[in-house]
């Protein structure tokens, strides 16, 4: 019985069925690779080939490791008027400070640049001083804030007053126009029947929306994990979770089931059969477990990684070790060849294609860093089904 259990192996298959089998490794290879680049696309934020660990951490539990508290948290209309002025996104996550200076539409532009440099730095000074006003405007209590909207005269505190400013946004008694200042700056742009008329910044009600200071952010001394961005979803995680089972739990089945057909030492087999499908499961588990454990979730993340390169190194074994037995020597040499076209490709598309991406990935987010990380579901090849 056991002498007819060890028999039984691949390379008794007839040639056609042992072709399929090595057609079916080699699309699993391919897949496997194409789910990499997926992984690469949907959840690497630094410009990295893989995901970092930071990012996989922020993914599963909002997160971040904090060492020191951040700046305190500002609106978004203060964040966009005190943006960079060149370089940022031309949009409600870039910077609008350029409506100040280059494209104010009023001949910023011409005016400066035919200006001698002691003009050009009133003017400079006189365009940073709306800004600075506007900011403390901003920073106003509320019902303050209304009052000097509607008035159109707000009164800085003095010490913190700018001291240079456009001369027509000055009152003779120095307090200062902030609704002429955005009607003519924004409202240029953002106002009915204008450009951005599905942003109107007309009314103090309609520019209030963008006054909301989100909440400041603690971070414990010593530092700690601090709550940043919204974790994944439940529901994107039973989704993804579902998906990956179905499809990846038959596929690992398969490769193990194979690798257990061959003549390798039964050692080896007992533990590189199963080995893709328990790494697998361990990595689902984990992202459960980083999702919910509110206290332990960004360890349980950090593991992720870990068994995801215990799979695949599993995987790359298990399809290369299969391919392997399946041929006598001649076989085997043009196996060898095959493979080593397939890595040549890989490689050349890696320095064609993949490298310069990744570089020009990162020189973007060098100008622009991403403000908070987006969650994104996890990768996979798998199927999206309900
Ligand atoms: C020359 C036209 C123009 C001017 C002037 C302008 N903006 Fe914008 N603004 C835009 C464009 C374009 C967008 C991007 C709209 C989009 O996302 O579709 C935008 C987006 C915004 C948004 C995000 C809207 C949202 O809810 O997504 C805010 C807020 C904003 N601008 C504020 C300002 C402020 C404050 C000023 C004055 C300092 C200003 N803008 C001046 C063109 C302009």
């Amino acid at each position: 019985m056991s002498h007819l259990q060890n028999s039984l192996t691949l390379r008794c298959l007839p040639g056609p069925a042992r072709l399929v089998l090595t057609v079916f490794l080699i699309a699993v290879g391919l897949g496997y690779l194409a789910a990499l680049v997926q992984l690469h696309v949907q959840d690497s934020r630094s410009g990295t080939p893989l995901p970092t660990v930071a990012d996989v951490i922020l993914k599963y539990t909002g997160k971040q490791w904090l060492d020191t508290a951040p700046p305190p948290p500002v609106s978004q209309l203060e964040k966009l008027i005190m943006g960079p002025i060149e370089g940022a996104p031309w949009n409600g996550t870039g910077s609008m400070a350029p409506a100040f200076f280059h494209k104010d539409g009023a001949g910023f532009k011409r005016e400066y640049e035919q200006a001698d440099p002691e003009t050009q730095k009133r003017l400079m000074a006189e365009r940073n001083g709306e800004r600075e006003a506007l900011r403390l405007w901003i920073r106003t209590p509320d019902e303050q804030r209304r009052a000097a909207y509607e008035a159109d005269r707000f009164v800085p505190p003095p010490q913190a007053a700018p001291t240079h400013i456009t001369p027509d946004y000055r009152h003779p008694d120095g307090a200062i126009k902030v609704k002429s200042i955005l009607n003519d700056r924004c409202a240029r742009c953002h106002a009915a029947g204008a450009e951005q008329e599905n942003y109107p910044l007309e009314t103090y009600e309609q520019i209030a929306k963008y006054l909301v200071v989100p909440p400041s952010i603690e971070v414990p001394p010593g530092g700690g994990w601090v709550a940043v961005s919204t974790p994944i979803s439940i529901e994107k995680l039973a989704q993804s979770t579902h998906a990956h089972l179905l499809s990846f739990a038959l596929l690992f089945s398969a490769t193990g089931l194979l690798l257990a057909l061959t003549d390798y030492p039964p050692l080896l087999r007992y533990i590189l059969a199963p080995w893709v499908l328990l790494a697998f499961l361990a990595d689902i588990t984990l992202w459960w477990l980083a999702r919910l454990s509110d206290l332990y979730g960004p360890y349980f993340a950090m593991m992720i990684p870990l068994t995801g390169a215990v799979a695949a190194l599993g995987l790359t074994l298990q399809i290369l070790l299969t391919l392997f037995h399946l041929y006598g020597s001649k076989g085997k040499t043009v196996l060898g060849v095959v493979l080593l076209l397939l890595a040549l490709v890989a490689v050349f598309v890696y320095a064609q294609q993949i490298r310069p991406a990744l570089q020009a990935k990162r020189e973007r987010l060098a100008n622009n860093p991403p403000e908070s990380a987006q969650p994104s579901p996890p990768a996979g090849l798998a199927p999206k089904t309900d």
